[in-house]
């Protein structure tokens, strides 16, 4: 029975009807199960209606709800675009993959144009989805319920308007869709289609008063705009009745800002043109003039402060380099710090000039936004291997690496460390390999940038600091999945390395960074799973002759520290 189900299931789904109908022809008693078997295929659980719904074989459909009575309201799970689709009926199926001559047989046969899938998803939202305004209309002709949301509350019209869907959209709001709805992160139609770009949309929501409020980030859908250089999205949003002299300010100041530092829209023309416009205004009503306030120059960004007039402006106008920091700045205030929008043109901007080997300004930038990042609690372990990229890029080229920034790289590696054992801690069984894997590799990148440490000039009290660090994590005792301490890893040559400039710099096992960790306090009798100590890696090390001295040497700092040659380990071997 199960093996001619398979049949069934295959004929349906490759649109074959009179193999279908033949297989079903004398199985009376049986066709109820055989229609309503689920099939499990690669990734999607579902029935032959489901699947015939899917793959838009509308002779199938009609051969099973017309001579079979088939449910039209079974479920499965299928998949769309590599996105997964739970509790997913034929009718959502036919919708989102536009069937329209499927959608019209299920509606016709009674389907619930209201089933929902379990994450809260119509039928009409997922045609909404892919733009069928045929299907749409059909839809909501046949009573379907335009207001329904997805799990987010994100509503039917945002999702055209996200996609870009013009006639949908418009269709929508004709059938009285609110405009002024609001997903649980705060956004609006409005936002949605500032943020994307679509100006038609956007025209078209402002006709039917759509509101300027914001969202769960403070941004209103001006700004999405301006902070995603939507200029034509901008310019007429300013026209909008709520936006007032100091937003219309705003919006193009963040515009022109964020052209100077944008890897895809790039133009540092534009940059100049709205911040230019933008000053002007300020200016326009002399007995209004809208001035900045407590402008503090950043170190971080060469040490400059905005400019506060036209002057100022027009004297910048040919440095790039001036505007390029103008627009962090600007975008670092408009935002607000803990934005998380505002990190990445920063380490973009660092990254160019790390390109063209301007390591000091690199850092300094990309310092700034590891402590943005930190502050706003986000995951760092890409910006901290990031240093360990560009600082060994730096020793090889006999650049010299501050002790300071180290230091200080060091020290939000400690805290990163500190907050990924939290994670792994605290994480579900599904985000726990994650969690995990992360976790390892910041410890990685601690030693890396140890091994870094090892090969920087420091004053006597700049080695204390790193020290402290150091001092501090072996606190932590942060272990491998294998049970690994810091030590046996410094030790191991199973110890991968990042193979982006840190390989040619960092290598494990390592006598600098092993006599480091010791003199920082790292326990060297400290045991892994298998119980083996450090000196027990060490002495199994595959290269005792061609690397003899690194292996003499932690054999002599390991035996120094006090490392017990009689211990053993699981398999009872010294
Ligand atoms: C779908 O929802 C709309 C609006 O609530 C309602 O009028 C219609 O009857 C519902 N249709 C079904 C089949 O439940
Ligand atoms: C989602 O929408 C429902 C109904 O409109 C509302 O009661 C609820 O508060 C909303 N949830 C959030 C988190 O916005
Ligand atoms: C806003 O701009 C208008 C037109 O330029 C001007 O008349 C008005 O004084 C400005 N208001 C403020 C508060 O600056």
């Amino acid at each position: 029975m199960e093996s001619l189900a398979g049949y069934v299931y295959k004929a349906a789904s490759e649109g074959r009807v009179p193999t279908l109908a033949a297989l079903l022809l004398h199985q009376e008693p049986e066709t109820q199960y055989l229609l309503g078997y689920v099939t499990h295929l690669s990734g999607q659980k579902s029935t032959p209606l489901i699947i015939a719904a899917r793959n838009g074989h509308d002779k199938v459909v009609r051969l099973l709800l017309d001579h079979y009575r088939v449910d039209t309201e079974q479920t499965g799970t299928v998949r769309f675009d590599g996105y997964v689709i739970d509790g997913a009926t034929a009718l959502w199926c036919a919708a989102g993959a536009g069937h329209f001559e499927v959608v019209r047989l299920l509606v016709s046969h009674r389907a619930n144009v209201n089933h929902t899938t379990i994450t809260n998803s119509t039928p009409l939202r997922a045609a909404c989805f892919d733009g069928r305004l045929d299907i749409v209309r059909y839809l909501v002709e046949h009573a379907a319920d335009i207001s329904i949301t997805n799990k987010y509350n994100n509503t039917c019209l945002m999702i055209a308007a996200y996609k870009g869907h013009t006639d949908v959209v418009k269709f929508l709001l004709e059938q009285g869709a609110n405009a002024n709805a609001k997903a649980h992160c705060g956004a609006t139609a409005l936002h949605f289609a500032a943020e994307a770009g679509h100006l038609d949309i956007v025209k078209e929501l402002v006709r039917c008063q759509a509101a300027m409020v914001m969202n769960g980030h403070g941004m209103t859908p001006l700004k999405v705009a301006a902070e995603s250089c939507k200029a034509d999205v901008v310019e007429l949003l300013l026209q909008h009745e709520d936006c007032d002299n100091g937003s219309q300010v705003e919006a193009l100041e963040l515009l022109g800002a964020s052209f100077a530092n944008d890897r895809e829209n790039y133009d540092i023309q534009k940059t100049y043109h709205y911040l230019h416009l933008a000053m002007t205004a300020r200016y326009r009503d002399p007995a209004n003039v809208i001035v900045k306030k407590n402008l503090l120059p950043i170190e971080a960004y060469g040490g400059r402060r905005e400019c506060r007039t036209l002057g100022d402006l027009e004297a910048i106008h040919a440095d790039r380099d001036a505007l390029h920091m103008e627009g962090l700045m600007i975008r670092e205030r408009i935002l607000g710090s803990d934005n998380i929008d505002v990190a990445h043109p920063i380490i973009y901007r660092g990254a160019v000039y790390a390109d063209n080997m301007e390591f000091e300004q690199c850092i300094k930038l990309w310092l700034h936004a590891l402590h943005l990042r930190q502050r706003g609690n986000r995951n760092t372990h890409k910006d901290l291997l990031r240093f360990a990229q560009v600082f060994s890029q730096m020793v090889h080229l006999k650049e010299r690496v501050t002790a300071y920034s180290v230091e200080q790289v060091l020290s939000c590696s400690v805290l990163e460390i500190k907050r990924s054992m939290t994670r792994v801690e605290t994480a579900t069984e599904s985000e726990l390999q994650q969690a995990r894997e992360n976790y390892e590799a910041n410890v990685f990148t601690f030693l890396y940038l140890t091994c870094i440490s090892t090969k920087t000039t420091c004053s006597d009290e700049e080695r204390a600091s790193i020290n402290k660090h150091i001092y501090d994590l072996i606190q932590l005792d942060p272990r491998s999945r294998e049970g690994s301490s810091l030590l046996h890893l410094a030790i191991s040559s199973n110890t991968p390395v990042d193979d982006f400039h840190t390989n040619d710099v960092c290598s494990f096992p390592n006598a600098q960074v092993t006599k480091l960790l010791l003199d920082c306090g790292s326990p060297v009798n400290a045991i892994d799973n298998e119980g083996n100590t450090p000196l027990h890696v060490i002495v199994q090390y595959n290269r005792p002759i061609s690397d003899f001295l690194t292996l003499h040497a932690i054999i002599i700092s390991l035996v120094e520290a006090g490392a017990h040659t009689d211990m053993t380990n699981k398999q009872k071997k010294t």
